[in-house]
């Protein structure tokens, strides 16, 4: 893959992040200041006009631009490029108090006062108008500025509107979807059920917290209609952008694994994915390495929605954020780590909310490059320096990819069927962190692991794992048995293939539509386990694994059992099977067994596979980004002990030392190798 830097201006990766000097318009002395910081400690973007529109626009009509373009002159004069975002984010009160219905409504039908952001109603004509307004205005002034990198949409989408308008959209959207036909939709959504049919689309109305609470399929689509809707909305601002400027790339900030909106769908109509990364570090519930393990999960979905060319970090914070639980500061050393992950990951740029620290209102505690205090000797200050010399070191690989043999089968819709199936326990389904669970077992076997979209097309990896594939889209299990028809090695588990994109469960036994036939098997019962209960995997090497949450009972018609149950009335009976299958092997997991048989039976498809795979030590963190015959490996030290990696060659461009053999690793150290 030819490599292709996101930003070959900068020559390299962009360092910077959310700059509101509009809060500090007098107080030129700062703005000085801050251009002076900021090539001290290497910066080499600003992220623009997020939540400016009320400075913009301060009464409807009237304008003030005259402090953006000043700005932005004075970075680019100090090599400083600037990510503009379209200020939709949060709206001025004029426009809430001449146009009520740009507020939303919440679900019980109330409708929001003024206030706070990120709360529109996306169906709004009137907020869509205002919206295209400002930025036409915004493009006028600043949509030709030579420093202009990149548009930044709005900022972190998310949420549910409920108001009149909303729901007429959503009626429409059923209607369009189900062919004008209600019994179409009467019969997807079984609605003979407690007498639940409908006689019109005009009669549905959304899953109102004080209403339809009873349906699956109302559920399902309400969440898919808000990421159409909001999908909808985005294009209509990306729309604007690609007529007057169609040379300038686009893209929003994804919140890590959001639930409210499918990013797959979202990502498609964005140039670059970002996204903005806060996990609470430092926590009591996991150790660092786990933190950082779920961060690289996290890296690796958002970085997969475009394989061929890098990410961005758009945010993350220095030091600390302000609305966790407990928010912790990163501890010496973590802020240079935790950017490089991002790199490593193949993000082209860190950045960080925010540059400076605002003076007052809702977050004048949240991390920042320069603190109150104001200087460039704070703690935070150097380590940002310090990363910012990092990232000039590396800057050749900048435009560099990573690419996975192995890949995770992740729909955002199979998460909402999951977590709205009224069965199992509530407390135990957790599909996320049996997702991340995977991920990490490959990340600690040295193997790279893309994240992605069920029907995005797998036939290219040589290994598939399907964890809890409730739900099936079309043409999944088809290209499932295509993939192991060629040689693919793939594995699902308990849970897989019980329902259609309708949550119609199949008939004639799980996994459904086909999928019995390439894994051999039935799913007879599934036995949800109270935390007390204990189970085994007994395998035929005769180790144990054990078992908690869910077992199902199996049956075998066409499969070899490697595994079968110790405990409780199905002892003895299949729990684990394998089946050849053209040239590969399609793996069941008929139950959730620990994670570390889950990495034996990795490491054997990987075997089987013929990936090569790094050897690491526990707590570091391995990933090769190439283009071209040129590549880079980023081993990061997770843990607080001294690592030493084998088998490693090459130059660490970080520190310039010719590695030959052992790689020693400090505590939160990273290395970057260039082989060559
Ligand atoms: C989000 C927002 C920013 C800021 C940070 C704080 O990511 O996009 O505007 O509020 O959170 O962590
Ligand atoms: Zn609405």
């Amino acid at each position: 893959m030819k490599k292709k830097s996101l930003f070959p201006a900068t020559g390299g990766f962009l360092h910077g992040g959310d700059y509101n000097p509009e809060q500090w318009l007098d107080r030129p002395d700062i703005l000085k200041e801050d251009i002076k910081m900021m090539k001290k400690a290497g910066i080499n973007s600003a992220t623009l006009g997020v939540f400016s529109w009320s400075v913009y626009e301060p009464s409807e009509g009237e304008y003030n631009f005259g402090w953006l373009t000043d700005v932005m002159d004075n970075l680019y004069e100090n090599g400083i490029y600037t990510v503009l975002a379209t200020p939709s984010g949060a709206r001025p009160a004029w426009l809430d108090e001449k146009y009520p219905e740009a507020m939303r409504v919440d679900n019980y039908g109330h409708r929001n006062h003024h206030g706070f952001r990120h709360n529109h109603c996306m169906s709004s004509p009137v907020y869509r108008e205002k919206v295209s307004n400002i930025i036409h205005k915004l493009v006028e002034n600043a949509g030709s500025h030579p420093g202009l990198v990149m548009w930044h949409i709005s900022n972190e989408f998310g949420g549910e509107c409920y108001c009149p308008l909303c729901v007429k959209r959503f009626q429409d959207y059923l209607a369009d979807k189900f062919d004008n036909d209600i019994s179409k939709l009467n019969y997807a959504w079984w609605n003979t059920f407690w007498s639940h049919n409908y006689n019109s689309f005009s009669q549905i109305e959304p899953p109102f917290a004080n209403g339809e609470i009873s349906s699956l399929g109302l559920d399902l689509e309400w969440k898919r209609f808000t990421t159409w809707n909001m999908t909808d909305y985005m294009k209509s601002e990306i729309n604007i952008l690609k007529k007057l400027t169609p040379a300038i790339p686009v893209t929003t900030n994804f919140m890590q694994m959001y639930g409210g909106l499918d990013y797959h769908v979202m990502a498609k109509e964005l140039d670059v994915v970002s996204w903005d990364s806060y996990p609470a570090l430092h926590n009591q519930w996991e150790t660092f390495t786990e933190s950082m393990e779920s961060n690289s999960f996290d890296h690796a979905i958002l970085r997969s929605m475009k394989k061929d060319k890098p990410f961005m970090l758009m945010e993350s914070a220095p030091g600390l954020v302000n609305w966790q639980q407990y928010n912790k500061v990163k501890r010496p050393g973590v802020h240079k780590l935790f950017s490089l992950q991002a790199v490593a990951c193949g993000s082209d740029t860190v950045q960080y909310f925010q540059w400076r620290k605002g003076r007052g209102s809702f977050e004048q505690y949240h991390g920042a490059v320069v603190d109150h205090l104001g200087t460039d000797d704070t703690r935070i200050f150097k380590e940002t320096e310090d990363l910012g010399n990092a990232l000039k070191k590396i800057s050749k690989a900048a435009g560099t990819i990573i690419e996975a043999k192995a890949a995770l089968l992740y729909d955002w819709d199979n998460r909402w069927a999951i977590e709205d199936i009224k069965g199992l326990s509530n407390e135990t389904k957790n599909y996320n962190n049996i997702c991340y669970n995977v991920y990490r077992q490959f990340l600690r076997l040295g193997i790279e692991m893309d994240v992605i979209a069920s029907d995005s097309g797998f036939m290219d990896y040589d290994i598939v794992v399907a964890p809890m594939l409730y739900m099936l889209r079309p043409g999944v299990a088809d290209e499932m048995k295509a993939f192991v028809e060629k040689g693919g090695q793939l594995l699902a588990t308990y849970l897989t293939g019980y329902v259609d994109i309708n949550q119609l469960c199949y008939l004639g036994g799980f996994p459904g539509d086909g999928l019995k036939d390439l894994f051999g098997v039935i799913s007879e019962e599934i036995d949800t386990l109270y935390p007390c209960d204990t189970n085994n995997a007994l395998f035929k090497d005769g180790s144990l694994a054990s078992i908690k949450d869910y077992a199902e009972t199996l049956r075998v018609s066409d499969a070899e059992v490697i595994a079968s149950y110790t405990d409780d009335f199905y002892s003895g009976t299949p729990v684990v099977t394998k089946k050849k299958y053209g040239k590969g092997c399609a793996y069941y997991i008929g139950a959730r067994i620990c994670d570390e048989k889950m990495s034996s039976i990795f490491l054997e498809m990987a075997e089987n596979a013929g990936i090569t795979r790094k050897e690491l030590p526990y707590g570091v963190e391995y990933h090769k980004r190439t283009s071209d015959g040129e590549s880079y490996e980023f081993y990061l030290n997770n843990s607080e002990e001294v690592q030493k990696v084998k088998d490693v060659k090459g130059i660490n461009l970080l520190n310039g030392e010719q590695v030959n053999g052992i790689l020693e690793l400090g505590k939160y150290e990273t290395a970057v190798i260039e082989n060559v």
